[in-house]
């Protein structure tokens, strides 16, 4: 700990490299995460020098509970958190002239740098509040006719699957759902059950990228160039995917993608993204309207009303921080984190784990369960006897608690779930 605390002075000296001169991110961290790096050999997941420097700008990892449900909402680093209160301090002053006047001007840095996060063009992204406001305005924008086919499935986010059943209630668009046995290790097995449900009718295919009920990673890019082929369009819920895996959304090759940034990015609660490719924006339109809807400019969508501007301007600290980190080591860190609990949990007799360990197939996400205990009994226990937060899903085929490790989360406090897990065990 000391150790760590001398980074900070040890790293004075050195260069801001890529952090902006004036972000909190140098002030607070980019001087231990320069010396971290010296720590930093292959090994990406269990450098555990290194991670600790990242769970020290966490005041959830000092959290009196375990947080393991960081896939409902993330905790921010305290980075972002000062950015906001700073950011909240100034608009007090005076809201209509500080957000409107001054941190308004920093939406458009804001686009590009969420643009570059993304790997796309920043004329296709809109910034809002969450995924459900970013793919709702997809669905409802979308000029569809009665009679149009969509094909979701069973397991995508229920704030969705609401909004295509109200357009079929409201439009006459057929709305069909898929349903899968997850874990599935078998990308074709997904593409073609996909692939059989498209008819003439077809026009749209929602999917989520990362099921939230279980973990699975789906094969979007695959079903993306198989639905192209039959004309086709996808949508994307990226909410639990977006600052987590390492991907590009244009290689995603969907259509449209939508996200909250207040899962793994870390960036204030109520931040999202839209995504919307190039040719296709004309013809969405806005949820909430703008004099001009048809237009082919992206911030036609951020037509939004008074909201905090606050909020918007503090996910530049969370990208700092995530940049700082890198996408490909923190989404195989926090596979390492997943894949610590979730293989020493399924030794114990009587505990089943409900999500595939490959990389491929999950990430930060496991389901577990332990016989004889209803999900949300073991999770009334895991917080009761053990303070371990975590969320227990019933819903469909799945029955389990959802387990959701973050990059502050602390090997010993897995070590404190798998403990848990086995007395609850031997009890049951
Ligand atoms: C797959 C998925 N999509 C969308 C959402 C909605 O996110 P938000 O509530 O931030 O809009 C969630 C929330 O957990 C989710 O799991």
């Amino acid at each position: 700990m000391n150790n760590r605390r001398s980074f900070i002075k040890k790293s004075a000296a050195l260069g801001m490299g890529a952090f902006g001169i004036n972000s909190l991110f140098n002030e607070l961290h980019a001087a231990d995460f320069q010396s971290a790096e010296r720590f930093w050999k292959d090994d990406i997941g269990n450098n555990e020098d290194y991670w600790a420097v990242i769970q020290e700008a966490y005041q959830a990892s000092k959290s009196d509970i375990i947080i393991l449900n960081n896939g409902g909402v993330s905790p921010s680093p305290l980075v972002v958190q000062e950015a906001l209160e700073k950011y909240n301090r100034q608009a007090a002053q005076g809201p209509s002239y500080y957000m409107w006047r001054i941190m308004d001007k920093g939406r458009e840095p804001l686009r590009q740098r969420l643009a570059a996060l993304g790997g796309c063009d920043p004329e296709e992204v809109a910034i809002n509040r969450n995924a459900t406001e970013a793919l709702n305005t997809v669905i409802f924008g979308l000029p569809l006719q009665k009679g149009d086919e969509v094909i979701g499935m069973k397991f995508d986010y229920p704030n969705m699957m609401n909004a295509w059943r109200q357009r079929q209630l409201r439009d006459g668009i057929v709305y069909k759902q898929l349903s899968f046995e997850f874990p599935i290790e078998n990308d074709a097995m997904i593409v073609k059950a996909y692939e059989d449900a498209i008819t003439p009718a077809t026009k749209i295919i929602h999917l989520t990228h990362v099921v939230n009920w279980v973990g699975q990673i789906m094969p979007v890019k695959k079903i993306c160039q198989m639905a192209h082929k039959k004309g086709v369009e996808v949508i994307v819920d990226g909410a639990h995917s977006f600052g987590l895996l390492d991907f590009k959304i244009a290689d995603l090759e969907c259509d449209y993608f939508g996200t909250s940034l207040h899962k793994f990015l870390s960036a204030p609660v109520g931040s999202g993204m839209m995504w919307v490719k190039k040719d296709k924006i004309a013809k969405i339109w806005p949820l909430v309207c703008n004099h001009e809807p048809t237009s082919a400019d992206i911030r036609k969508f951020e037509t939004l009303g008074t909201r905090s501007f606050c909020i918007e301007q503090a996910i530049g600290e969370a990208i700092n921080f995530q940049e700082a980190i890198g996408i490909k080591r923190k989404q195989e860190r926090i596979h390492y984190l997943k894949k610590y609990w979730a293989e020493k949990a399924r030794q114990i007799p009587g505990v089943k784990i409900h999500t595939s360990l490959k990389p491929e197939y999950s990430c930060a996400i496991a389901g577990v369960s332990v016989d004889g205990l209803k999900p949300t009994e073991l999770d009334g226990k895991l917080l009761n006897d053990f303070k371990i937060h975590t969320v227990g899903i019933s819903y469909e085929s799945v029955q389990c608690v959802r387990v959701t490790p973050h990059v502050y989360t602390k090997i010993s406090d897995l070590d404190k779930l798998v403990g848990a897990l086995e007395k609850i065990s031997k009890k049951a």
